[in-house]
């Protein structure tokens, strides 16, 4: 069921995409799987089957493996999904979410989000599937966007998971209002709905920050958000120092001599540069 395309070419990939896309791991079907999740259809594009292998005793993933029929996206964001929650309970597997399957290819192109948010779905659909829990039709309910068969639910759901403000995004992450257009004054009803009633959550970068502020914010970030998920893969990232805006680091670990090494530092640089100040330049020690 897998579908390779040439997408590879076409879009702004990252090296980790295009070696998932042109590696995947875990591809295939698990026969005595205990769960399977199946999201996504054929007709709307892009399809994703995940298996997953529990181990009864410490209720933690042992296997997890994927067929597909979707561009190179979507086989990369499921090959990424599998490696992230294989060793993870069932609840830890849970709080993977798509900017983390996208944040672990190295970032997606916008307008292939939605392969990350399918891959989400997935393991929820999995993992549902395992509890025996009723299948929550979570994306039951009004169909807003009858080219690709999204729901009112889910756009609201991905909308304030990831912080959406425009159609253009809704498109990007739900694929919903890329095709005819017609359901594009309903999608902006929702929006302006969600964000009247609530405050956009976008995360702020701190307006001006002195120097000290500068450096404990970069300090926290990596302790935080960037060094836990290196540790997941035995990797580890040292902050050496930081001068004005340059913040000079060292991998460790399985980082360290890694073929993905530049990807890994171009993906520390963009994050704080996103969480932190846009200048931010980051420079690894050889
Ligand atoms: S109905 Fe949504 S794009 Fe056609």
């Amino acid at each position: 069921m897998m579908m390779l395309c040439n997408y590879v070419t076409m879009w702004d990939y990252t090296d980790k995409v295009k070696d998932a896309f042109l590696h995947p791991r875990n591809v295939g079907e698990i026969k005595d799987a205990d769960a399977v999740g199946e999201v996504g259809s054929i007709v709307c594009g892009d399809a994703l089957k995940l298996y997953l292998k529990i181990d009864k005793e410490s209720g933690r993933i042992i296997d997890a493996k994927f067929q597909t029929f979707g561009c190179a996206s979507a086989i990369a964001s499921s090959s990424a999904l599998t490696e992230m929650v294989k060793g993870k309970t069932l609840d830890e597997a849970l709080t993977v979410t798509n900017q983390d399957i996208a944040a672990f290819l190295g970032g997606l192109p916008d307008q292939k989000m939605h392969c990350s948010v399918l891959g989400r779905e997935a393991l929820e659909a999995a993992i549902t599937n395992f509890r025996g829990e009723p299948i929550q039709k979570k994306e039951e309910g009004r169909v807003v966007c009858k080219c690709f068969d999204v729901t009112e639910e889910k756009i609201r759901r991905v909308a304030m998971e990831n912080h959406l403000t425009t159609v253009e995004e809704i498109t990007n992450f739900t694929k919903a209002g890329g095709g005819c257009g017609e359901c594009v004054p309903s999608i902006e009803a929702i929006l302006q709905d969600i964000w009247s009633l609530k405050p956009v959550e976008k995360p702020l970068k701190p307006k001006k920050l002195t120097n000290l502020h500068k450096i404990a914010l970069i300090q926290e970030i990596i302790e935080t958000e960037i060094r836990p998920g290196l540790q997941a893969d035995n990797g580890d990232v040292e902050l050496i120092d930081i001068e004005g805006s340059k913040v000079i680091i060292a991998l460790r670990g399985m980082c360290t001599g890694c073929m993905m090494a530049d990807v890994t530092v171009k993906g520390i640089q963009s994050k704080l540069q996103e969480l932190v100040s846009d200048d931010i330049v980051v420079e690894a020690l050889q």
